[in-house]
């Protein structure tokens, strides 16, 4: 990382964000609190896009993996399309300041109304993952009379080595139509009057760290595009390389940018195609924290729990994906370590953010700050146990802004209603 994507720095025992004292921070607005920064956020889309210098690729942000309209805008204004799988997703990205024409919209449920949404917006770029779903989309743009670009999901049948949960490119997932199949459902799809077949789309699983297993999938494609191209379909021009780029939540190396994008850049010239790119955890990862209070200490068995205010509701990757996140105190330390598990207050054995951790004292009334927490954390977050959820904070340096508000207890019986029959008594 260079200085510049640097958001989260101690000066003499303390958690900063860019200028601002976390301590304070959470003293002014409670925990459990997300934090994030700008200068990070900005700072690893620039490192991304200076790499592909030259091109002229579409970098289409990820908006599920950090979907606050104050981040999504603070990449849209320095030129970030998103990558979109819901109409909530388009709603965010629009009012963030994306410009339609920088809108790729992915998904394996795709409505029709959704659909019909975004060709009335005027996207980029469908990303169809089913003959099914081409021809709701040819259907729904027939009856705008009008054509939709899209591009068709192929799964490269690739290990990219990620959790089980995470992997999308191997054989037996959902998602896209298997690379041996692609030529033929592509012939199916070209008979299809209000498709305009501009695009192959690909996206392994997250978060990757091997470069080979790009290198591979990209091989397969560019063959798969070379042979649409000798059966006389030759309107593909979009490469949509998908996401999953990792970062170093612990000990990883992550993959390079430099060398991703030249193994993309080879590929997408050679087949005289557009870059799509849709990164997500490379961008807002390592850009937030969620920040945590200790609630108490408590010695069980030879065991001692750090039980914290912040929660698998709050957080959920450590218990969904076994995901380690490193976590220290925000305020005075460099403290003796002790061996210890980190768990909130929800009654489930698996509501845990570390498990036998080798981490900093932690006292009662400590905050703790939750690192790379950026991606997939407050987006995850449910009401779960009727916690109401975090608050987030943007921060661009000495200024910290209050971007979604802590929800209350109002708010989570907000659209409840008791039936007439059960008021009053008996
Ligand atoms: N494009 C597609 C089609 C995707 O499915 C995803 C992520 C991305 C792009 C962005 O991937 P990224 O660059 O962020 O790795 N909740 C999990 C990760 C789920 C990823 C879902 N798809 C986690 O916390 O690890």
């Amino acid at each position: 990382m260079t200085d510049r994507e640097e958001g989260f720095h101690y000066r003499d025992g303390d958690l900063y964000c860019e200028d601002v004292h976390i301590g304070d921070l959470c003293a002014k607005h409670g925990t459990p609190l997300y934090v994030y920064s700008h200068a990070a956020l900005t700072g690893q889309y620039t490192a991304l896009a200076e790499a592909f210098e030259g091109s002229d690729p579409a970098i289409c942000y990820s908006v599920k993996s950090n979907s606050n309209i104050a981040v999504v805008r603070s990449l849209a204004r320095l030129g970030a399309g998103a990558d979109i799988v819901s109409g909530g997703e388009m709603h965010r990205a629009l009012k963030a300041g994306v410009p339609p024409e920088m809108l790729v919209y992915a998904g394996v449920g795709k409505t029709d109304r959704e659909i019909g949404d975004a060709l009335a917006a005027g996207i980029l770029l469908f990303n169809i993952e089913s003959v099914p779903e081409a021809y709701a989309i040819d259907r729904v743009a027939r009856g705008m009379g009008v054509t939709a670009p899209v591009a068709l999901r192929v799964n490269p049948d690739v290990d990219a080595q990620t959790h089980r949960h995470t992997t999308t490119g191997k054989k037996g997932t959902k998602f896209g139509v298997d690379i041996d199949r692609a030529v033929s459902v592509y012939k199916e799809l070209n008979e299809l009057p209000n498709l305009d077949l501009c695009g192959v789309h690909v996206h392994l699983g997250s978060p990757v760290t091997t470069l080979s297993a790009y290198e591979v999938a990209l091989d397969r494609v560019a063959a798969l595009v070379r042979s649409l191209r000798d059966v006389g379909i030759a309107s593909v021009r979009m490469l949509n390389v998908g996401g999953g780029l990792g970062i170093a939540y612990r000990d990883e190396t992550p993959i390079d940018v430099g060398e991703y994008a030249a193994c993309l850049r080879r590929h997408a010239d050679d087949l005289n195609c557009r870059l799509i790119l849709e990164p997500g955890r490379f961008i807002s990862g390592a850009s937030g924290i969620m920040c945590t209070q200790v609630v108490y200490r408590k010695e069980a068995g030879h065991k001692t729990f750090i039980i914290v205010d912040g929660a698998m509701n709050d957080l959920i990757r450590p218990a969904l994906y076994d995901g380690y996140h490193a976590i220290r105190p925000v305020v005075g330390a460099g403290r003796d370590t002790e061996t210890v598990d980190v768990v909130g207050p929800v009654c489930e054995s698996g509501d845990f953010l570390a498990k036998d951790r080798d981490m900093e004292r932690a006292e009662q009334g400590d905050v703790l700050a939750v690192f790379s927490a950026g991606a997939y954390g407050f987006v995850m977050s449910s009401n779960y146990n009727s916690r109401p959820r975090a608050a987030e904070v943007l921060v661009m340096g000495a200024a910290a802004s209050v971007v979604r508000e802590r929800e209350t207890v109002e708010d989570l019986t907000r659209g409840e209603s008791i039936p007439p029959a059960l008021l009053g008594d008996g």
